[in-house]
């Protein structure tokens, strides 16, 4: 089959963490036949740097007209420095989201066995694992109005929740929860914010709709303590834009780094995947950041597309790299591989699912099978 996908490898480590991904991507057409056109586009400081806007127009265009979008990282510290900086690379992101209509960020937690060892938490703590984290992601605080005095005395960011925003995503979040364990938890503020009183009263409305379902609530400051002191206790989590993107950066902790967090932001037309690490600017074109957010966000794609055993075949690669060290420094500091050569056996082995592996070529970067 024929399938168009948007390139935005961004800034930082975004190339070079694409470029795996694309290896993977490559090797997945090769196996099961299938043609993937890529098209690149701006976006973030680089696209600032080129254009002056953070989201050219021709990105937006490239984006709607594709099957899927696959998405680096964003920002730069030139930026990050600069509270007076009028073009953010960070609105480049947020418009785009805003523009495809992508409401629904679905961020999975897994502790990985192998890794098990790299979390700072307790390994009976963490292991078994496996959240989904379902995060709204075009309304909130992101998207309120914003306005800063004239005397630059006082600022303000508006909340706003429609119900219809709610609904869309709560209904993703109780289907999830429907395949999974059956159990969702509605993470709000709900003893202070008005927005979460809605969230709380629209989501338990829609209960009867999935009575196999259990629906819990969490107060968000307990449920970043939860997710720390008994991970285990949740399958899928639901939750506004702001809490949703502080907790899946609490939760990656779980897995051992954030270098393995893939991400998909899905709308009604089109679906952008993303690895949920930044840009990590200290380590461009060093070729030592972790692909595998990257290299998941694609399976994540080729499971939007439909392509199921294409996926598992990009999730086998990742999970035998794992099992035999094959991995950065941020997860193994002992032996650590560069991020091209991950990518590298990655592709070999999802075109040779083998286990009989030459480990010298590996070392020399062809993991070519014997
Ligand atoms: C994320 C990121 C973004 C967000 C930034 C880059 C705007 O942190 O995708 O989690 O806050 O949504
Ligand atoms: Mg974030």
């Amino acid at each position: 089959m024929k399938f168009n996908i948007a390139v935005i490898p961004g800034d930082g480590i975004g190339p070079e963490v694409i470029a795996q991904a694309k290896k993977a991507l490559d090797s997945v057409a090769e196996v099961f036949n299938h043609n993937f056109s890529y098209t690149e586009a701006l976006m973030g400081a680089c696209a600032i740097d080129k254009t002056g806007n953070p989201l050219p127009d021709e990105t937006v265009k490239v984006c709607e007209k594709s099957d899927a979008i696959l998405f680096g990282a964003i920002g730069d510290p030139k930026y990050d420095n600069d509270p007076s900086a009028k073009v953010r690379p960070e609105q480049g992101l947020l418009r785009l989201r805003k523009d495809l209509g992508l409401f629904c960020n679905v961020r999975p937690v897994k502790a990985y066995d192998k890794l098990i060892a790299n979390s700072p938490l307790k390994k009976e703590r963490i292991e078994g694992t496996d959240i989904s984290i379902y995060r709204e992601l075009t309304g909130g605080i992101y998207f309120g109005t914003k306005e800063l005095s004239e005397d630059g005395q006082t600022a303000s960011d508006g909340c706003k929740y429609s119900v219809f925003e709610i609904e869309r995503i709560a209904h993703l979040a109780f289907k999830a929860a429907q395949n999974r364990r059956k159990h969702l938890t509605l993470v709000d503020k709900a003893n202070v914010l008005e927005t979460s009183r809605l969230w709380r009263k629209t989501v338990t409305a829609m209960a009867s709709q999935y009575p196999d379902v259990t629906l819990e609530f969490l107060f968000v400051d307990n449920a970043a303590m939860q997710l720390i002191l008994n991970p285990k206790q949740f399958d899928v989590i639901l939750t506004e834009n702001l809490f949703g993107d502080i907790i899946s950066d609490e939760a990656s902790v779980i897995g051992g780094s954030i270098g393995l967090l893939a991400s998909a932001s899905v709308g009604k037309e089109n679906a952008l995947f993303e690895p949920i690490h930044g840009s990590f600017p200290q380590a461009k074109g060093k070729d030592i950041a972790n692909p595998l957010a990257s290299i998941l966000s694609a399976s994540m794609l080729l499971e939007h597309l439909g392509l199921h055993k294409e996926a598992t075949a990009i999730d086998n690669a990742v999970q035998k790299s794992l099992e035999l060290g094959i991995s950065t420094e941020d997860i193994n500091s002992e032996n650590p591989f560069p991020t091209s050569k991950v990518g590298d056996f990655i592709s070999d082995y999802i075109q040779n699912p083998d286990d009989d592996i030459n480990f010298s070529n590996i070392h020399m970067g062809q993991s070519t099978i014997i």
